[in-house]
């Protein structure tokens, strides 16, 4: 097979991706920059019918508007697993395939949802900012809560999920889960009703797709349920907690505290949770490591080469 096979290929990059990953799609392919674009709308009228690939992550996504103007789009090759940003359905009803990067992340988002677990209840983060601020001095900082004994309640025990469960097994944690259905290979405690979950667990860790069927799952009333003494984990999209109650309930002591690794409005935090002491901020890092994000990076270059050379083979097709 010639190596140039994929050279007159149109491929449409969304946005920056990882630089290996980049320079693979570019010198194989014929590759637009979209987000470079200084006119991306005349760009799409003049080329967007010899457009044949989108390559994009999580973050970019790819819309209906954008996909309307691809009228002979093949393929949606993402970067990330979560594809709440990609339109789907119509991609579906195109017959146009979208593959994302499952598997490959889940020990770096799991270990993320641990870290957070660990500091909000042990308030690590909190006490690194009391000795910069030299308070050490002045008094001794507040005791915290143990994290062994502690029941967990994972929503939605995916391949993430899983990982999570094993993880705070090891640490002590009794592991109870809410799923629309059990998994009986698991052999965790499973709640049909998120809302008995919520009441009966001291920590709720979210690990659900994001996307409508999840958007705004967690609301004032729910993270009442949750109560004073309990802690919530977000690892998996602003869009599934309404983001103002749980400012709300940190502030009034309606839940302990909160450690979150997403947010409505990515990257902006607002400063009323900014101010906040009794929660842990990541900058969605959870699968931010060299050796997850390769794999992630390797894993969305097979799926287009798969396609494009290995006769429509792809590795991981969006269900
Ligand atoms: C990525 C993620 O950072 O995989 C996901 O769904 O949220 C993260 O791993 C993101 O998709 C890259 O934009």
């Amino acid at each position: 097979m010639p190596e140039n096979i994929t050279r007159d290929i149109q491929v449409l990059i969304v946005g920056s991706l990882l630089p290996s990953l980049q320079q693979a799609v570019e010198a194989r392919y014929n590759a637009t920059r979209y987000w470079e674009l200084k006119d991306p709308r005349a760009w799409l009228a003049a080329n967007g019918a010899s457009v044949r690939a989108v390559v994009t992550t999580g973050a970019w996504g790819a819309s209906t508007e954008l996909l309307n103007k691809l009228p002979n789009l093949e393929g949606i090759f993402s970067f990330g697993v979560g594809y709440d940003t990609i339109a789907v359905d119509l991609a579906r009803d195109r017959g146009i395939v979208v593959t994302n990067t499952p598997n490959v992340l889940d020990d770096c988002v799991a270990d993320t949802a641990l870290a957070l677990i660990l500091d909000s209840l042990r308030r690590f983060s909190e006490s690194e900012r009391y000795v910069r601020a030299g308070k050490w001095r002045d008094a001794r900082f507040p005791l915290a809560s143990k994290v062994g004994g502690k029941k967990l309640g994972i929503v939605g025990l995916g391949n993430i999920g899983q990982a999570i469960a094993q993880r705070a097994q090891a640490f002590g944690m009794q592991i109870g889960y809410h799923n629309r259905k059990p998994k009986p290979e698991c052999a965790y405690q499973y709640y049909a009703d998120l809302d008995a979950m919520l009441q009966a667990c001291d920590v709720i860790v979210l690990a659900v797709p994001g996307g409508k069927a999840t958007d705004g799952l967690i609301d004032a009333r729910r993270l009442a349920l949750l109560g004073k003494n309990g802690h919530l984990i977000n690892i998996a999209r602003g869009s599934v907690v309404d983001q103002p109650a749980l400012i709300s309930a940190l502030r009034n002591g309606v839940i302990a505290g909160a450690g979150l690794d997403v947010f409505d409005a990515e990257p902006d935090v607002p400063q009323s949770l900014l101010a906040l002491d009794n929660v842990v901020l990541f900058p969605h890092l959870g699968s931010g490591t060299h050796e997850t994000r390769q794999a992630m990076g390797d894993l969305v270059w097979d799926n287009l080469q798969g396609w494009f050379v290995n006769g429509r083979q792809v590795v991981t097709p969006v269900a």
